[in-house]
Parts: C-alpha cells; sequence; structure tokens
C-alpha cells in the first residue's frame, strides 16, 4: 500500500532506459539529467523544442492554478480519482503499483488530489509531465510542501520526428 513516485523513464536522446544515481538521471550511453532543486527533472533536450518557452507559459500556469485552487473543478477531480483508484484496483497484481501518468499535467492539481484520495488505495505510481518547466515547476513545489508523491518530468508526450 502506499505512492512511490513513478521510477520507470527513458532517456530522450535514445530512448535507453535511465537509471537514478544521487540526484541525477543516468543513461547507459552516459546522457546525464540533473534534479532540480525543486525535485523535477527536465527530459526535453533544446534540439526536441520547437520554441524557446514551450507549453503553457507561467501567467498561464498561475491562472491555472487560482482557479483550481478556488475549487471549481472539485467534482471533476473526485471523478477523475475515483475512475483511476476504481482501475487500480482491478489492475493491481502480486503487489505491484499501479502506474499513472498525467501527460500534460499543468500544474499538477488532478495527480495532487488523486495522491489524496488514494491514501487506502492499492499502491500507486505516480508522474506528471508537461512541456511547460513552469507547469512542472509549480507542480513540483507543490507537491514538495508535504513529501513528493509523484516523479514530475518537463518533457512532451509527442515522439520528436
Ligand atoms: C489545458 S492545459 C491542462 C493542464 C492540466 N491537465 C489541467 O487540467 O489542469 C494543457 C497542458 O498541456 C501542456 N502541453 C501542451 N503540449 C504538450 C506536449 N506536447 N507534451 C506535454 N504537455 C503538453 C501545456 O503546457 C499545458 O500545461
Ligand atoms: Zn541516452
Amino acid at each position: 500500500m502506499g505512492i512511490t513516485p513513478f521510477q520507470a523513464l527513458a532517456c530522450p536522446l535514445d530512448g535507453e532506459a535511465l537509471i537514478r544515481s544521487g540526484n541525477t538521471w543516468i543513461c547507459p550511453d552516459g546522457h546525464s539529467f540533473d534534479i532540480a532543486k525543486q525535485g523535477y527533472v527536465n527530459l526535453l533536450p533544446v534540439q526536441q523544442k520547437r520554441s524557446h518557452d514551450p507549453g503553457d507559459s507561467k501567467a498561464m500556469v498561475a491562472a491555472r492554478q487560482r482557479f483550481l485552487d478556488a475549487g471549481h473543478y472539485q467534482p471533476i477531480a473526485e471523478s477523475v480519482s475515483n475512475a483511476v483508484l476504481s482501475h487500480a484496483k482491478v489492475q493491481t497484481v502480486d503487489n505491484l503499483p499501479f502506474s499513472c501518468l498525467d501527460a500534460g499535467c499543468g500544474e499538477g492539481y488532478y495527480l495532487r488530489q488523486l495522491a489524496d484520495a488514494a491514501a487506502n488505495s492499492p499502491s500507486l505510481s505516480l508522474m506528471g509531465l508537461d512541456i511547460s518547466k513552469w507547469a512542472v515547476l509549480a507542480a513540483a513545489k507543490q507537491d514538495a510542501k508535504h513529501s513528493p508523491l509523484s516523479s514530475w518530468v518537463v518533457g512532451s508526450n509527442a515522439h520528436p520526428r
């Protein structure tokens, strides 16, 4: 039982498995990605960016955070958490954690709600990914206020060509 940060990451440069060593994720070919002090890792190499500051801007992230913190979408978050947890109960086998990726997590509202709702549920392994560094920074900062429950990654959910 419990919530653990999702650990299975692939190198964005060659797809090899990343292994965590201290505060760095390293692939067998020597590519390394440091975990920022706020608790997230940037897996979006500059050559895979299509703009200087991709995804939602700092102001957009702050505005969404204010809106969500006001509780307007609380019922939606509850429904999302219930749906995920009902899948987790059905699919969890051999005590392996049920993995949940929020691909485009914004400032992490739904994963935080899920982590709170999952206190007495089967093991969950959580990851939030967003192409906006501002979103991931906000998510990691808020998560760190209790104890980090999710892995937070700056990256794209689209495979570069
Ligand atoms: C409408 S917002 C929703 C954020 C969050 N899911 C929520 O509901 O609060 C869409 C998010 O997707 C991110 N995004 C856009 N393109 C992306 C991509 N290719 N990979 C990952 N995230 C992306 C944006 O930066 C933004 O945070
Ligand atoms: Zn690599």
